[in-house]
């Protein structure tokens, strides 16, 4: 019989958490003992895995013993103060936060486009998975980078709610009824209402006017791609879609790219789907994206202010390729090389 490993999901009854679980069921994961771990909120539930209820228990220091792997998705607080108790405990943490991205000892990771880079986990016994934002891009952006370097990038993104957590689905949800029933909408987790809305807001501000998501998408797409030298400038938009997020990019290179070669790169490149049919109506779209793996991209087309620029369009679902897949395929290169 093969390895079973041990491991523990953080922050379980989360948007991200719930889909750990599925994910690690559809793709039939080694799992030997899976501990969930949240809130004390959530004590009293159990959760389903693989015909088995398995209760939720209250995320304390002493929750790691003898697990192998844990799978962090309960917010960078909770990954700061609670990784280290994971790695003393024996575990390697996969951490959907963005407690460690940006730590140069962490590898921060997207394995159809930096796999090797697992191999740096035993620095810190951490290995960081990127942000949905940079994750849906950073493949057809490597595609690209296989045949010439990426100058300059500029995306603008069009984020589902579920990207801020099952809060934000909820709110969505409440504020369509009312306003559609003629009641005022309330806004909690957003500033202002996002039924029927746009904002052009996704985390704090910073001094240069962007905001933390858009430098989030710059410093770890840099990172991912190796290039500390591509000039990239982000506008992150959320829009009130439930699930999956959609990024419009533009993307210049040193060596001209057509669109029929960006098109075969993105055929070949494994984890993408081209859907670029625009005679058909044929295009990425949330809906389609939601609820599997891969990252659609279409609407590519040369620029037609660029002698070297491309655009195109790409729809994923951040929960899935966004969070959790991303981590469980991480999770399997762990345990077929390295655990
Ligand atoms: N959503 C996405 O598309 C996405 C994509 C990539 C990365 N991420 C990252 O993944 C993480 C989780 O995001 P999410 O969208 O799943 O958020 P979420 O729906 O709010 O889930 C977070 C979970 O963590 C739990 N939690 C909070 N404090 C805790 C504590 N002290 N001990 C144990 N559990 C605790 C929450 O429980 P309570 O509700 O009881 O507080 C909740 O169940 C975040 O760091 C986020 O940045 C999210």
């Amino acid at each position: 019989m093969s390895k079973l490993f041990n491991v523990a999901i953080v922050g379980v009854a989360g948007a991200v958490g719930q889909e750990m679980l599925r994910v690690l069921e559809e793709r039939n994961f080694p799992v030997g003992e899976l501990r969930l771990l949240d809130s004390e909120r959530s004590v009293g539930k159990t959760e389903n895995f693989k015909g088995e209820e398995i209760d939720i228990q209250v995320l304390t220091k002493n929750s790691f013993n003898e697990i192998d792997i844990a799978l962090f998705s309960a917010g960078v607080e909770r990954s700061l103060e609670f990784c280290p108790h994971a790695i003393t405990a024996g575990a390697v943490c996969v951490d959907n936060s963005d407690a460690w991205r940006m730590d140069p000892e962490v590898p921060l990771v997207v394995p159809e486009v930096n796999s090797d880079d697992v191999s740096q986990y035993l620095n810190k016994k951490v290995i960081a998975s990127p942000g949905c934002s940079t994750t849906q891009m950073v493949l057809p952006l490597k595609a690209l980078q296989n045949v010439s370097r990426i100058k300059r990038i500029v995306v603008s993104t069009y984020q589902a709610v579920s990207g801020s957590g099952q809060s934000a689905v909820d709110e969505l949800r409440v504020q369509s009824g009312e306003l559609l029933n003629g009641r005022p909408a309330h806004n909690k987790i957003y500033p202002h209402q996002i039924a029927f809305n746009c904002l052009p807001h996704i985390d704090s501000f910073v001094d240069n006017g962007y905001t933390e998501e858009e430098m989030r998408m710059v410093h770890e797409t840099r990172k991912i791609l190796g290039d500390p030298e591509i000039r990239i400038s982000s506008t992150a938009v959320r829009v009130p879609v439930f699930y999956g997020h959609s990024e419009s990019l533009n993307v210049e290179t040193e060596e001209k790219i057509s669109a029929a070669q960006a098109k075969e790169l993105f055929d070949v490149f494994p984890g993408l789907q081209v859907i670029d049919g625009p005679d058909s109506s044929l295009y990425p779209m949330p809906v389609d994206a939601a609820g599997q793996d891969e990252i659609l991209v279409g609407r590519i087309r040369e620029d037609l202010s660029l002698d070297k620029g491309l655009n195109f369009w790409v729809a994923a679902d951040n929960l899935r390729k966004g969070a959790a897949t991303n981590a469980i395929q991480i999770s399997e290169l762990l345990v077929a090389k390295y655990l």
